[in-house]
């Protein structure tokens, strides 16, 4: 089916019990069984839910994989896929540019059970063929970055993982969803995604999600999700599917605004840089361009100092101050003191996130109002 029709049908039939349109929230610990060993395919909510199931198929559906496991948070998800396939004495590559969170784990936890990072700048594919090494069990690549939106040639990267048969290709497809972007498709070999984002979409709920290509991997995940337990919802679960079923509309209007927004940035004489992979300036847009079905609306823009940052966030309106992303309502940020700030000043620098860059999650509203709120706040 098209992806409008799977994002509203896919894993969702209709409730045998009571015809109910809704996936109903399936809010239970445990199931009845007639005997034992003889049920109806639900024994205990932590290893299958309904409600988690019917988003886990859709998801599924959506990226392209054999299947789909929902956790607690996008970090949740990230905790998984490194018990899946990191151990100790292993070594993971890691794209330079990746939310803050994602590097605190592999540095502050992951790292400490005996496994070696290398942090690359996953747009050169050269850097990630030399960072590769026999031991190398992981390359985690996030396209386009958070908040630089650095776009990595995700089917050129899975040539140089594919060379190696005990290696995956991992992809954080957060800021695109699987309506502008699919990595399986690409050449990846899982897809993880913060639910949190545009995938739910109304900045109500925290959720994680990983879609796999390959069967024995995905029943390797089941194993761990069901072992090391850390579930989403089975509410979350339902709003999530909810948000999915308006996701190609909403990614249509997140991306129709941001262009509107970026241009105005780029013309407006107190931003010094604008990063967004729709603009025909942007370094990966021919790539963007090639990989991706539209560039979403995710914009971060320089003002050359804090000062002027925090001056500038603090007479914003209409536009919220607040972390996260990908919500129907715009929200504004600040990456070196909030998403960023457990990535090392020194770190921050070389990338490129300089304390006077803000970051724009360009909401669905009407774009004059927010560019009216903008021209109000440079005043
Ligand atoms: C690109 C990206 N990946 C992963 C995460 C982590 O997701 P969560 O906050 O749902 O744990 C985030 C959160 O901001 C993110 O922006």
């Amino acid at each position: 089916m098209g992806f409008r029709t799977d994002a509203i049908h896919a894993g969702q039939e209709p409730d045998p019990s009571t015809g109910a349109v809704s996936v109903p929230i399936f809010q239970t610990s445990t199931f009845v069984q007639e005997a034992i060993g003889k049920h109806k395919g639900y024994e205990y909510a932590r290893t299958k839910n309904p409600t988690r199931l019917a988003l886990e198929l859709n998801m599924a559906v959506l990226e392209g994989g054999v299947a789909g496991y929902a956790f607690a948070s996008g970090m949740a998800a990230e905790t998984a896929i490194t018990q899946l396939l990191l151990k100790q004495g292993d070594h993971a590559i890691c794209s330079a540019n990746v939310y803050g969170g994602t590097f605190r784990l592999f540095d502050k936890i992951v790292r400490h059970y005996g496994v070696d990072f290398t942090y690359v700048d996953s747009t050169n594919l050269d850097s990630v063929a030399a960072a590769m090494r026999a031991n190398t069990k992981m390359v985690f690549v996030e396209s386009p970055t958070n908040p630089l939106m650095a776009i990595t040639d995700i089917r050129g990267v899975s040539r140089i993982v594919g060379k190696m048969k005990t290696c995956r290709l991992v992809v954080d497809n957060t800021f695109m969803s699987p309506y502008f972007q699919q990595p399986l498709a690409l050449g990846a070999d899982m897809v993880i995604h913060s639910t949190t984002k545009y995938l739910n979409g109304h900045s109500d709920s925290i959720g994680g999600v990983v879609v796999l290509k390959r069967q024995d991997d995905a029943d390797q995940l089941q194993f761990i999700q069901n072992a090391a337990g850390a579930i989403l919802s089975p509410f979350d679960s339902w709003l999530v599917l909810r948000g999915i079923k308006t996701l190609p509309q909403r990614m249509d209007a997140h991306n129709e605004n941001g262009l509107v927004m970026a241009k105005y940035l780029v013309r407006n004489r107190n931003v010094k840089k604008v990063y967004y992979p729709g603009l025909p300036s942007h370094p990966g847009h021919a790539l963007a361009k090639r990989q991706m079905s539209g560039f979403g609306g995710m914009i971060a823009f320089d003002l050359g100092s804090l000062a002027k940052a925090k001056r500038f966030l603090s007479r914003v309106r209409l536009c919220s101050l607040g972390e996260s992303l990908g919500g129907v309502e715009t929200l504004i940020s600040h990456p070196a003191t909030m998403t960023h700030a457990s990535v090392p000043a020194a770190q921050r620098k070389k990338l490129g996130i300089t304390d006077g860059l803000v970051r724009l999650s360009v909401g669905i509203e009407d774009v004059k109002d927010l560019i009216a709120d903008l021209e109000a706040a440079f005043k």
